[in-house]
């Protein structure tokens, strides 16, 4: 089993007008709601693929049922904390013509030190069970900036591996207790190592460097243009076939899944960076924060190249 925690997930709400016009009244054409989060979204395509997974977490409120009901809908397992305060909704302003939205996001509910505790000890009896526990998002306000580097310890203790994909403090925190595997983009990669990467060269001295941290896998995401991983002094680069974009959201959290799915099955690194790139272009063709099916994850899993690189 492969379970997957998201400490701050929220109820995404894309609201569609025709041309979002600032000071004046505009009319919603249509509104979407969808279960948003990184462990969320990685717990989804995990199910689509076939992986028994479970979906770990804080929710509170009517929001918080709503994300519990959308993945149980779909059969998706959940086990989250339940929190005094609302889950928050995030929402996206989507243009007719396709341009970027415009994003509207709350920090998220404050939590408290028995929440924290509960999902604590739910995080130790599930890993126990499980071949890996994917730490996903940024922390909900109330926990400390280390909480990932607890549950990294905490997932470890129990024989899990353990997988972190996160941004900023809560990434740096987490490293320092060496997750089996980090997932960062180009722009969190850099922020991570205190430099902007720009070439191959650059990507790959970087992810070699977060591999000396003690981290086993390192996978650095390039949009369109795939992923460099590193493990065990050997470097690969990835690359999805070219597809028709709607969005990109989810992508690096399909890229996630996809991995995991593999390795869990005690398949190669090959494989495993294949079918990522596969979920993860399968994502990039969907709307909003839709996540890519199994039909179409696997019919662009033979038109993805793997190389060794170094
Ligand atoms: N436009 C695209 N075309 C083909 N494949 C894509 C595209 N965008 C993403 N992918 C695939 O998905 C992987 C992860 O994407 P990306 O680097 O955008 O992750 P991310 O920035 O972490 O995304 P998010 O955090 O929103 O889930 C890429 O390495 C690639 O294999
Ligand atoms: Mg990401």
């Amino acid at each position: 089993m492969i379970a997957t925690v998201t400490l701050n997930p929220a109820l995404d709400k894309t609201v569609y007008v025709d041309k979002l016009l600032p000071h004046d009244a505009n009319r919603i054409i249509k509104i979407e709601s969808d279960a948003g989060g990184k462990g969320i979204n990685a717990s989804r395509v995990l199910k689509e693929l076939g992986s028994e997974t479970v979906a770990l977490g804080l929710i509170g409120g009517p929001t918080g049922s709503f994300i519990e009901h959308v993945l149980q809908n779909e059969g998706v397992r959940t086990d989250f904390v339940r929190i005094i305060r609302h889950t928050r909704t995030n929402i996206a302003v989507q243009n007719a013509d396709g341009s970027p939205p415009t994003m509207l996001n709350e920090p998220g509910p404050q939590c408290t030190a028995d929440a924290l505790r509960k999902l604590k000890a739910k995080v130790r009896e599930t890993a126990r069970k499980s071949y890996a526990v994917i730490f996903g998002g940024s922390v909900v306000p109330g926990a400390p900036k280390d909480i990932y580097h607890d549950l990294i310890h905490i997932a470890h203790a129990e024989g899990a591996l353990s997988v972190l994909d996160a941004d900023g403090a809560p990434l740096v925190e987490g490293c320092a207790a060496a997750p089996f595997m980090i997932k960062p983009n180009i722009d969190e990669a850099g922020r991570l190592v205190g430099a902007k990467l720009q070439s191959e060269a650059e990507i790959v001295n970087a992810a070699r460097a977060l591999c000396d941290r003690g981290v086993r896998l390192v996978v650095v995401s390039m949009g369109k243009y795939g992923a460099i991983a590193a493990m065990d002094g050997e470097c690969r680069r990835a690359t999805p076939p070219r597809v028709e974009v709607i969005s990109t959201i989810g992508s690096g959290d399909s890229m996630v899944a996809g991995i995991m799915h593999i390795l869990c099955k005690k398949g190669s690194l090959e494989q495993a960076l294949k079918l990522g790139c596969a979920a993860g272009a399968a994502t990039a063709m969907t709307n909003g924060a839709e996540i890519g099916k199994r039909d179409n994850i696997l019919k662009l899993l033979d038109r993805v190249t793997v190389e060794r690189i170094c």
